[in-house]
């Protein structure tokens, strides 16, 4: 039977679930430029200093189980950026296609809109089409495209800004 994604704010306890999660990413994809799984404990760390900087994480639930999780953060660091965030967004691969993704999106977009900021980053891989679709749907506009910045699986990969001014 087919249960509806709901969002809700990451705890502590689910840092397990967003660690594997990103994971699968890492090791089977290009959406992530990390080149090695993360452990536990550094995804821990990243997410005490999250909350400590006050910005805010969110996991997708589906049937009981945390299916996503989405995060904005600082964009740049020098304070003329303040107004400007960068996000990230992963879904279990079992989960995609189901909504969980344009939910965790149309919540980290009306946070970001009631925090007063302008301008929403993600940077895509640009072989990460699925990705790139995504972002479209949802009203983002692709405004950089930087050539073979990355490196990963023995090729050079491009990596694109998609925009939403908010
Ligand atoms: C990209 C990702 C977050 C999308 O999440 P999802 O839960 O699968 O997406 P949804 O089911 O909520 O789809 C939302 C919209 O995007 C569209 N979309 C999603 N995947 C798509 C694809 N592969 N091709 C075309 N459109 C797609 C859907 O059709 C849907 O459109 P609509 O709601 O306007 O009808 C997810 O596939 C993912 O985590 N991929 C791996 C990690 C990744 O690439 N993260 C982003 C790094 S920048």
């Amino acid at each position: 039977m087919f249960t509806a994604p709901l969002v809700r704010p990451a705890f502590l306890r689910d840092v397990p679930a967003i660690t594997a999660i990103y994971n699968h990413a890492v090791v089977h994809t290009t959406a992530s430029y990390d080149l090695e799984p993360v452990t536990e404990a550094s995804r821990l760390a990243w997410f005490e200093a999250r909350q400590a900087d006050g910005w805010p994480v969110w996991v997708a639930e589906q049937g009981g189980q945390v299916v996503g999780w989405a995060t904005f953060g600082p964009f740049r660091a020098k304070p003329g950026y303040r107004f400007t965030a960068e996000h990230s967004v992963y879904v279990a691969p079992d989960a995609q296609g189901q909504g969980a993704g344009r939910l965790l999106m149309t919540t980290l977009i009306a946070e970001a809109r009631q925090r007063g900021l302008h301008s929403l980053i993600g940077g895509v891989d640009a072989e990460n089409t699925s990705s790139l679709a995504f972002h479209a749907r949802l009203g983002f506009v692709p405004v950089a495209h930087f050539r073979q910045v990355g490196r990963k699986f023995d090729r050079w990969l491009d990596l694109v800004f998609v925009q939403l001014l908010l």
